[in-house]
This record gives structure tokens, sequence and C-alpha cells, in this order.
């Protein structure tokens, strides 16, 4: 099966479950595929948009000292982060690895990359990083993990992802991760921004990837409180089939999950999956990027 093959099956794997009212897995590493991903990215370029425009600046005034064999970026984007520390450790690393479910993001980031020269080997590679067993092939010979601008906060789970994550990497492994937090006056804003039609193509691009049609639905988005965290439900008005699936009136699909802890609980989570936090940057008090060692 090709990778976009693949990836149709999963969606529909996904609904099937959530017809059941089975919620573990939700859609949204598939709202970057194909021409979605440009849409991102303009989407994120907008003034107004300013978590990845924070997240570069701390960048910006991180200095990684050591060795690096490999750094594997998980979910590159548009590439631009990584240009930004490459700069800096041009003769500290070896390789640089990105996996990303869409193979247009790769190609996006590796224009951008391309610009770049340096002695680094670089490779792209499409694959799912919640599929920890594919990922830790790729980690052998690695020191120096990114996940960065919110990506696990996407997690239905993601202090159980933290876990995986630490058994799969070496005790003096270095792990980025940007995080979102919320603290409680910011969050019926953040739900705001949630609520934009821009928004709204990209949480419903995995439904239109596999052909749902633009009518006889809603989309609902509200701060689940006993969790914490943002969720975008679809719920289907009518009666519909798609590729054989029949999908009863009233299902509800939950799109997106994006969690936003407070820095009480993102701090409880992370000693849960027992990394050590190296530093945290938090010179904006909604963003935090957690070092761990
Ligand atoms: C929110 S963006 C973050 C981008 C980037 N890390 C940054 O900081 O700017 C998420 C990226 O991760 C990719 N992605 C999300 N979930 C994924 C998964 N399970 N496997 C592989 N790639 C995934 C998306 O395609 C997208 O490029």
């Amino acid at each position: 099966m090709t990778m976009n093959a693949t990836i149709i099956h999963d969606i529909q794997e996904i609904i099937r479950a959530h017809i059941s009212w089975n919620y573990t897995q939700t859609l949204t590493k598939y709202s970057y595929i194909d021409q979605w991903a440009f849409d991102f990215i303009d989407f994120t370029q907008n003034p107004e948009y300013q978590w990845y425009q924070r997240e570069i600046e701390i960048l910006k005034n991180i200095w990684f000292s050591s060795l690096y064999n490999q750094i594997i970026d998980l979910g590159p984007w548009n590439g631009v982060k990584w240009s930004l520390l490459m700069q800096k450790m041009a003769d500290t690393t070896q390789r640089y690895l990105a996996i990303d479910i869409s193979n247009q993001m790769l190609t996006i980031a590796k224009n951008q990359q391309k610009k770049m020269t340096t002695s680094i080997d670089k490779q792209y590679i499409q694959s799912d990083f919640d599929d920890i067993t594919t990922i830790q092939q790729y980690m052998e010979g690695s020191n120096f993990v990114m996940m960065l601008w919110n990506t696990i906060t996407n997690s239905i789970d993601m202090i159980t992802y933290l876990r995986n994550l630490y058994d799969i990497c070496n005790e003096k492994d270095m792990v980025v991760i940007g995080v979102e937090i919320g603290n409680g006056e910011n969050i019926q804003n953040l739900v705001k921004e949630y609520n934009t039609p821009e928004n709204r193509v990209l949480t419903f691009s995995p439904l239109a990837y596999i052909w749902v049609p633009q009518h006889a639905w809603y989309i609902d988005i509200m701060f689940n409180r006993a969790l914490h965290r943002i969720e975008e439900w679809f719920v289907f008005e009518e009666e519909i089939v798609i590729a054989k699936l029949s999908i009863p009136k009233w299902t509800k699909i939950l799109l997106s999950v994006t969690n936003k802890p407070t820095l009480f609980q993102l701090i409880a989570s992370i000693q849960g999956s027992w990394f050590t936090i190296d530093n945290t940057y938090n010179n904006q008090e909604q963003y935090i990027l957690c070092l761990w060692k």
C-alpha cells in the first residue's frame, strides 16, 4: 500500500472507531497533507498568530554546545526552525533526520533547508511518529530529538507518548519540546483563535481528504475543563455513505484535541514520564520550551 492509501485507510478506521464511541485517536495528524500543508503555513504566518514567532524567538536565544551524531526532527513542518538552529550547530552535528507523515511538508522543509550549505547529512522520511516502534529504528545513534511547536499537545494521551519516547531515548539524549500552556484567563481567547474559518478548513481537511461532502454537518469547538484541552468535534447532521462506510446521523468525530496543561500539570506530566528537566525557558508566560535529558 502507498502511504496515501494507508492514510485514507487509517482515517476510515478512526471514523469507524468513533461510530462505536471509541475516541482513542483523533484526525489532527492528517491535517497537513497535500495542499493543506500550504494552507497551514499561510495560517500560521498571519501576524495575529503569535505562537510560532514566540518559539522562534526562544530558539534564537539558545545555544547547544554538545556534539550531536544525529538530530531527529519529529514533524519539521516548513523546516524554518531547524534552519535557524543549523546556523549555530553546523560544526557540532553530523546528521539531521526529519520524520513527517506529510510528504508535502517534507518537500517544503527540504526546499527551505537546501538553501543552507553545510556538511550536515540531511534525510527526510515519510512516516507516522505515533508508531513508536517504527521511529525506534531511526533513533539508533541519535542523541537529540525535537518535537517543536505544540505537536505533543495534539496527542490524546500525551503522558503515555512521553513515556514511550523516554523508553527509546538514551539517558543522555536531549529532547526539546515546545508547549503552549493554559493558565485559566487565556483559555476563552484560545478557543476564539480556533473558531476561525481558516482553522475550520484545516480541521476538516482529513475528512475532505476522504471526500466527505461539505454539507450536512457542523463543527463544535469547546474547552473540556475536566481534561484541560480544546476539542474540535465534527457532527454529521444526516446519514452518509463514504467508501462503503455508512455513517449514521448524529455521529460525532473527535477531529482534534489540543491539550492546554497548566505549568504545574506539565511539570507533573514530565516527571510522570521520568524525564529530568534540564532547563525550562519561559520568557513568554503562555509558552514554554522544555529541554530534557
Ligand atoms: C503543528 S506542526 C509543528 C511543526 C514544527 N515542529 C514546528 O515547530 O514548527 C506538526 C507537524 O508534525 C507533523 N505530524 C503531526 N503528527 C504526526 C505524526 N503522528 N507522524 C508524523 N508527522 C506528524 C505534521 O505533518 C506537521 O508537519
